[in-house]
């Protein structure tokens, strides 16, 4: 067995999402989000359920800082409910939704765990959807104030700030596919939103820095390595194009301060813009955008294997047996991480990298006398903390490591059935219970090291 040694102060923690976990959805004065909204509608959640409890964090959330304790983390990343301070998205604050997060900023600090958190983690208050949401630019201010509100709340004790988690899911999944809030199918509507957050983003990120002196900001962007499914030219082709809409089209507006060109040009042919002009981008906007980030936060659970179908058109490929899918039907590829770094390390350069989420859904094992044997998840991770370990070996800056999830949690569409826990929740009692997971990876960070298991 071989011991694989973290630098010193490499940062260990576990990842939520407000939306997620807290439920509590019409308590201390909190407005609609859009997925409130989404969910209510018949067919749209995989087991018909909906977020208005979820794992009632709202409610027990100093339990839940106890079970981070057990864990050892240096780092806790959640987010904070838009809805729940700003109910109309503009306006009247919502002091009780600001006193919540204030109390569990405070928690954690006494429990040595550094809150990490982001303040757009999908949740768009209903009221700004109903005027447009965020294929408006007048969103993009929205958030900026919003921003600007609640780091002058949590500034004092909070510096590490990401502004948005996975703008291409916002986009793509939200707008172009339909599979979550707000559930449109609308290209050039999805194409417009991307621009809209990732300027929000860049505004943001200004008033995040004038009010938390020493604040680390970034973005959190799902990231995959795509290759091609044979050497040959078509799907090569079509794994570059795959690229350019999924990694490059935000990669690149936030490191070089444009949108990539073949992807404008591929966009433009599928009709989805009028010429290869970006009607929405106005003087100024890509400069916001570039504005220099502290660090990049890489969500990383597998990588797509793409092909060109009859049309030339990509789509992505399972090369693996369903067997050895996770439940998300995701492959299992640790390799992947370590390439992805190597690439965003050297192609793009940021100052700091953070895997803000790592992990993945499995049914459990075995249950027995109250163990969770879940080998498969513990597996997983110990791969993708050795593909870290070889990325940190060829030199890249990464600086953190967080677990997706602390707890089982709503998965969006999917609702309840996917777990994702360190820690199983019962939803009938919300007792939480420790999986093997969770044992398994105190352990890696008292060690601040993880062993290869040969
Ligand atoms: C990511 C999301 C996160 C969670 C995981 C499984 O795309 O950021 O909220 O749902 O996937």
């Amino acid at each position: 067995m071989t011991i694989r040694a973290f630098p010193k102060g490499f940062l260990w923690g576990v990842a939520t999402s407000a939306q997620q976990i807290e439920g509590g959805f019409a308590e201390g004065g909190r407005g609609e989000s859009i997925w409130d909204r989404f969910a209510a509608n018949p067919g749209r959640i995989e087991d018909g359920s909906d977020a208005r409890v979820a794992c009632d964090h709202y409610h027990r959330w100093r339990e839940d800082v106890e079970l981070m304790r057990a864990l050892g983390v240096g780092a806790y990343r959640f987010s904070i409910a838009w809805p729940r301070v700003v109910p109309e998205g503009r306006g009247v604050i919502n002091t009780i939704g600001l006193d919540f997060y204030d109390a569990l900023v405070d928690r954690l600090l006494q429990n040595g765990i550094r809150p990490f958190v982001t303040l757009y983690h999908w949740d768009l208050p209903q009221a700004l959807q109903d005027r447009g949401g965020w294929g408006l630019r007048d969103t993009a201010d929205a958030f900026a104030e919003y921003a600007a509100l609640v780091t002058t709340r949590l500034g004092d004790r909070v510096t590490s700030w990401v502004t948005h988690n996975e703008p291409w899911c916002i986009a793509t999944l939200g707008h172009e596919e339909g599979h979550q809030a707000p559930g449109h199918r609308d290209p050039a509507e999805a194409l417009r939103v991307a621009h809209h957050v990732l300027l929000s983003h860049g505004w943001a990120s200004e008033r995040i820095r004038q009010n938390v002196p020493g604040a680390e900001v970034g973005i959190v962007l799902n990231l995959v390595p795509v290759s091609p499914a044979s050497p040959g030219k078509a799907d090569n082709d079509a794994a570059r194009r795959f690229d350019g809409f999924f990694n490059r089209w935000y990669l690149d507006p936030l490191f070089h301060g444009r949108y990539p060109d073949d992807a404008v040009a591929d966009r433009a042919r599928r009709g989805h813009l009028a010429g290869r002009d970006l009607p929405f981008v106005r003087e100024g906007d890509l400069p916001a955008i570039a504005t220099p980030l502290d660090f990049l936060g890489v969500n990383y659970y597998s990588r797509l294997v793409v092909q060109a179908d009859a049309d030339g058109e990509p789509v992505a490929v399972q090369m693996v047996p369903e067997e050895e899918l996770t439940d998300m039907g995701w492959e299992v590829f640790p390799q992947g991480l370590h390439d992805l770094l190597l690439r965003v390390d050297r192609e793009y350069k940021p100052p700091r990298i953070y895997i803000t989420e790592n992990g993945a859904a499995y049914t459990d094992d075995v249950d027995t006398a109250g163990r969770i044997a879940d080998v498969r998840r513990v597996d997983y991770l110990r791969g993708h903390l050795l593909a870290a370990h070889r990325a940190l070996a060829d030199g890249v800056s990464l600086y953190g490591y967080f677990v997706w999830s602390l707890l089982d949690n709503f998965e969006w569409a999917h609702g309840y059935s996917k777990r994702f826990g360190l820690y199983a929740v019962d939803y009938a009692t919300q007792h939480r219970t420790a999986r093997d997971s969770a044992f398994w990876y105190r352990d890696v960070i008292a060690a601040n090291a993880v062993d290869d298991a040969t």
